[in-house]
């Protein structure tokens, strides 16, 4: 990254709604880089930088909270009615302010099952399952706010932490074969140097509203569940066909299986010039064992 803290300076004030697992990534490297970074959480206030929202029982933020702020990156989900939760309790807050962007991330969930064909940002998302449908429809209302928004669309989010080592060590891994099925995927240190990355190149670069951030390698899962047993010395165990497993998974994991495709990286990667620092899942879990080894 060439010297982000000359361009991603003091001056800048974010909001991170929803500080999880990409939020918290988020925050803590641009503070390093010497931003003030505020973030959210539904129910515990965690440190002096932190503040609470939640949408589900009207708890929004103070005033004060955004005295200053020059972006937000919002990293909620819809909530159970399919809506946008900081749209729903924050809009009319967001469009008073002088804000220079907005990042939301959204999911690849949107293009819906391709049959394992490449999905790219031109190519008309057809929602299956509903929370996709929500998904969509939350996209299109960021769009329609009139505010500065740029829409990020994640496939399967995975990081120290946060991986196939952490569902070993819990006992939570399936191995699962399905002919021909394919995912995509994404290490949360390049969701966050991506966007940082545009933020940086901003002027030089033209801007996308709709942006995919992935990996080079969609493959199968039980290839990255076999790499994480080889990396650990350990057994794998003999897979399980869908067929034979799906009724045992839960509508939520099923629904998961229902979709393949691959989602191209080409226009973050190859017409932006992003240089992704986990080009596939082996370096990317080099990462993470690396992590656990600790
Ligand atoms: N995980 C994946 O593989 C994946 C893949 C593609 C896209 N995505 C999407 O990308 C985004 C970031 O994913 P992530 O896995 O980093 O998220 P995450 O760890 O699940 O964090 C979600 C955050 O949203 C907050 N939140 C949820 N409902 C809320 C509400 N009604 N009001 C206020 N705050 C609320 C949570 O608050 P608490 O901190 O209090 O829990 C949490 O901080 C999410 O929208 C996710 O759906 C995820």
């Amino acid at each position: 990254m060439t010297n982000p803290a000359s361009l991603l300076g003091n001056k800048n004030k974010f909001l991170i709604l929803g500080c999880g697992f990409s939020g918290s990534y988020f925050a803590k490297t641009i503070r390093k880089l010497g931003c003030i970074a505020l973030t959210s959480s539904r129910s515990e206030k965690r440190d002096p930088n932190s503040f609470i929202f939640n949408s589900a029982n009207n708890t929004v933020p103070n005033e004060k909270i955004f005295d200053g702020v020059t972006h937000i990156l919002s990293c909620i989900p819809p909530d159970k009615n399919g809506n946008d939760p900081v749209l729903e309790s924050l809009k009319g807050k967001l469009q008073s302010l002088s804000l220079e962007w907005i990042g939301y991330l959204s999911t690849t969930g949107v293009y819906g099952n391709t049959k394992g064909d490449w999905v790219t940002e031109t190519d008309e998302p057809n929602p299956i399952q509903k929370r996709s449908h929500s998904r969509f429809n939350c996209e299109k209302k960021w769009i329609s706010s009139g505010l500065p928004v740029q829409i990020f669309r994640l496939p399967g989010i995975y990081g120290p932490g946060r991986s196939t080592f952490e569902a070993i060590r819990n006992q939570k891994v399936r191995v699962i074969y399905k002919e021909n099925q394919v995912f995509s995927r994404i290490h949360v240190a390049d969701i966050t140097n991506a966007i940082i990355y545009l933020l940086q190149n901003k002027d030089s670069i033209k801007f996308h509203q709709i942006i995919n951030i992935s990996d080079d390698q969609p493959c199968s899962q039980i290839e990255v569940i076999q790499h994480c047993y080889d990396l650990l010395g350990l057994k794998m165990p003999k897979p399980i066909l869908f067929e034979d497993a799906k009724n045992n998974l839960t509508p939520i994991a099923q629904s998961f299986w229902m979709e393949n495709r691959r989602v191209s990286n080409k226009l973050l990667c190859e017409t932006l010039g992003y240089k992704l620092i986990y080009k596939n899942y082996k370096l990317g879990l080099k990462d993470c064992f690396l992590n656990i080894k600790k």
